[in-house]
């Protein structure tokens, strides 16, 4: 048998579904059951059939499946798989910001971790974040914790105050300038497609910004045959299944995200066999964090 018919038959006999972001391997994404960006992954995981569910991807993601779904089982392939952003902020800036303003909504970026979401009032996604602080009937708007993202957001919504926080995402800071300028001069034609979490200089230069959701949906339904894409390299294998006589460029040094990259087929398999590495979250972290997710799924409807 390959691994990829004992992942299915374990799948079928454990009553088990695979779920796994854009950002993971191509093999990864063909074997899943449910593949896209946070707020699809988010959305999907309420009201899942199967008792069990792999989550590929990072621990954010597999701690919101858990808090929105604590009665399931939800296993990482890599326990060790993390987001080095969903660390950046801390309870104490909170509790300041909170302080120093009456009327004011913590945003939190679904790329933190469960403990920061206890602290917040609602969770946005790079898909849903515009749509939502719009939305808040809140003046001051603390956004944590992607300053990227939140001044991407600020720059749309100018009737309300941004206080940031300095967290970012080192895969897309890192994303450089000089090279999309060159991949623009070696394909004159290309759009360039990014994320918001890519720094100002990069989404300045941007013909579009998007979750990478979004970023695929543009380019599908796009005139246009050429792209130059400034978001993590696992998008390619979506957007060329998808669109296979368009052409997709990245940056010389493509943006990779080793934590996404570490979940592999046999990981996959060894939790569906063992049900090693189950996503633990405890019944009063559960109950703080899940106000803010739960708002978020309502204000995106
Ligand atoms: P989206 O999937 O919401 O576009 O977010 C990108 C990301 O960095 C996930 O870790
Ligand atoms: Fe976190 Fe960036 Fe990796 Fe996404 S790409 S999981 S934001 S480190």
């Amino acid at each position: 048998m390959s691994i990829i018919e004992e992942i299915n038959t374990l799948k079928k006999e454990k009553n088990a579904v695979i779920l796994a972001h854009y950002y993971v391997s191509p093999e990864v994404q063909e074997i899943a059951d449910y593949i896209g960006d946070s707020f699809y992954l988010s959305k999907v995981a309420v009201g899942l059939k199967e008792q069990t569910i792999v989550f590929c991807g990072v621990s954010f993601m597999g701690e919101s499946a858990k808090i929105l779904n604590p009665q399931k089982t939800v296993l990482m392939p890599d326990v060790a798989a993390d987001c080095a952003m969903a660390h950046m902020a801390d309870k104490e800036s909170i509790e300041k910001v909170r302080e120093a303003y009456d009327d004011v909504a913590v945003v939190c970026y679904i790329n933190s971790t469960a403990e920061l979401k206890e602290y917040c009032d609602v969770c946005v996604t790079s898909a849903n974040a515009l749509k939502i602080v719009k939305a808040l009937p809140n003046k001051n708007i603390y956004f944590i914790p992607d300053r990227n993202l939140a001044h991407f957001v600020a720059d749309h919504v100018p009737e309300k105050n941004f206080i940031f926080n300095e967290g970012y995402c080192p895969i897309h800071e890192n994303i450089r300038v000089d090279e999309i300028k060159e991949a623009k001069e070696m394909h004159p034609n290309a759009l360039v497609l990014a994320h918001p979490e890519c720094s100002l200089k990069v989404r300045e230069l941007s013909d579009f910004l998007g979750s990478t959701s979004q970023i695929i949906e543009y380019a599908t339904k796009s005139e246009v045959q050429e792209f130059i894409i400034c978001t993590e390299n696992g998008v390619r294998y979506e957007l060329e299944r998808q669109n296979p006589e368009k052409k997709f460029y990245f940056p010389k040094t493509e943006p990779i995200c080793h934590d996404m990259k570490t979940v592999t087929l046999e990981k996959i398999l060894n939790v569906l066999k063992t049900y090693d590495n189950e996503m633990i979250v405890t019944k009063e972290r559960i109950e703080n964090s899940k106000k803010p997710l739960e708002k978020m799924l309502e204000y995106a409807k």
